[in-house]
């Protein structure tokens, strides 16, 4: 009898605890780390990436898979050696369930390193190191953005075919900017052009001038140059400055005027740039999200605020699948893998090594747009070069 009771009270207090975890699964939220930049030249960028994340999210009455979302915020401050720390304090202080970010490549390098050692799902919503879709591609990581090649190739193309054999490319000294000049080198010398001078300086420094006495001196027929947020401002207006827009045309990936032509202003005009985004795109969702970004956030959209929305887009297609079940991982990823995502860019799918599959459009700068002028390059793949995806 007594061992009866016994039995019937662990069963009582069994059920009690099933009920009260299923009730919990049921009610608590989906914790997302934000690890952006929110200080120094991207702070701009980091800005716009959450607002088009919240927007996506705003869009699902706050929710993702059906569960609400709550926030956590790490200011990376684009600093590669606090990167680890950073990551650490999102996933071990305040145990998400889903990191999005960076903008930085330095930073994002780090951070798919923890997160692979951590098997932390990822969602990149700009850096375009080559290394995280390439040899450090992994189920768990996911890019809404780019890969630095990507516009840098097209870049080169647009270049050649516009007749530049020799040109002098400078940027700032770390993975996006080799990167993104490798990538434009390609393209140039498909396209029957060449590099003649590399000019860069330390990431975030903004001392362009030696620099702009040496592209003068050298009289290239093109300048390629990849800066982004407050230091492409700086250099477009410096570059024009020094009279030298006038003679030397200035390319550069879609980075160097977006989300910055209010601030470049006369610098800017007529410039060419390549980019998966641009202004007056024949599609219909960037119409909507124009329309509702504006509203909610009193501005234009740039890129980047379309990358953030497009990382919930990722997220909400995964969560969907798994009706916001994060522990059924693998059906998550694979539902992500498959997911053809509307994005205000035009729809794109996601290569074997998760970095979107999209078209590279040719953009010039009139007044405050980065005008659409064509598609330099369709359905451009990144190459993924050194993935193995297990
Ligand atoms: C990068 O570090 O990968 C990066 C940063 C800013 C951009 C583009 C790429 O606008």
């Amino acid at each position: 009898m007594k061992q009866r009771r016994n039995v019937l009270a662990a069963t009582l207090v069994a059920g009690a605890l099933f009920i009260t975890a299923a009730g919990a699964q049921a009610q608590s939220k989906i914790r997302i780390g934000l690890m952006l930049p929110y200080t120094g030249t991207y702070a701009a960028l980091g800005t716009a990436i959450e607002n088009g994340f919240r927007l996506y999210v705003q869009e699902l009455g706050g929710t993702l898979g059906g569960r609400e979302i709550e926030y956590f915020k790490v200011d990376d401050e684009s600093e590669p050696s606090k990167a680890v720390d950073n990551i650490n304090k999102l996933i071990k202080r305040d145990n998400v369930d889903v990191v999005v970010g960076t903008v930085h490549s330095g930073v994002v390098m780090a951070m798919a390193k923890v997160a692979k050692d951590t098997n932390t799902l990822l969602v990149i919503p700009n850096a375009g190191a080559e290394a995280v879709t390439g040899p450090m591609c992994a189920p768990n990581i996911f890019r809404s953005s780019f890969s630095n090649w990507q516009p840098g190739f097209a870049m080169g193309k647009v270049a050649g075919e516009r007749g530049a054999k020799k040109v002098v490319t400078i940027t700032w000294k770390y993975a996006a900017g080799d990167e993104s000049v490798e990538g434009f080198k390609e393209g140039l010398k498909a396209s029957g052009g060449e590099v003649v001078k590399d000019l860069t300086l330390p990431f975030p420094n903004v001392e362009f001038q030696a620099l702009l006495t040496d592209i003068a001196a050298t009289k290239p027929d093109a300048v390629y140059a990849f800066f982004a947020g407050g230091g492409a401002v700086k250099f477009v207006k410096d570059y024009a400055a020094a009279g030298l827009n006038k003679t030397i045309p200035l390319y550069g990936p879609g980075f160097l005027t977006d989300g910055t032509l209010e601030a470049q202003g006369a610098s800017a005009q007529g410039m060419l740039t390549t980019l998966h985004y641009a202004d007056g795109l024949d599609v219909a969702k960037d119409k909507l999200f124009r329309a509702d970004y504006n509203k909610a956030y009193k501005a234009t959209p740039d890129v980047y605020a379309v990358q953030g929305y497009d990382a919930a887009q990722m997220l909400a297609a995964g969560l969907a699948a798994v009706k916001g079940d994060v522990s059924k991982r693998s059906e998550l990823v694979a539902a992500m893998e498959k997911a053809r995502i509307d994005s205000p860019r035009g729809s794109f799918t996601l290569s074997k090594a998760h970095n979107p599959v999209q078209d590279i459009y040719l953009r010039k700068v009139v007044g405050s747009e980065n005008r659409f002028e064509g598609v330099a390059v369709k359905e451009l793949a990144d190459p993924a070069r050194g993935c193995n995806m297990k």
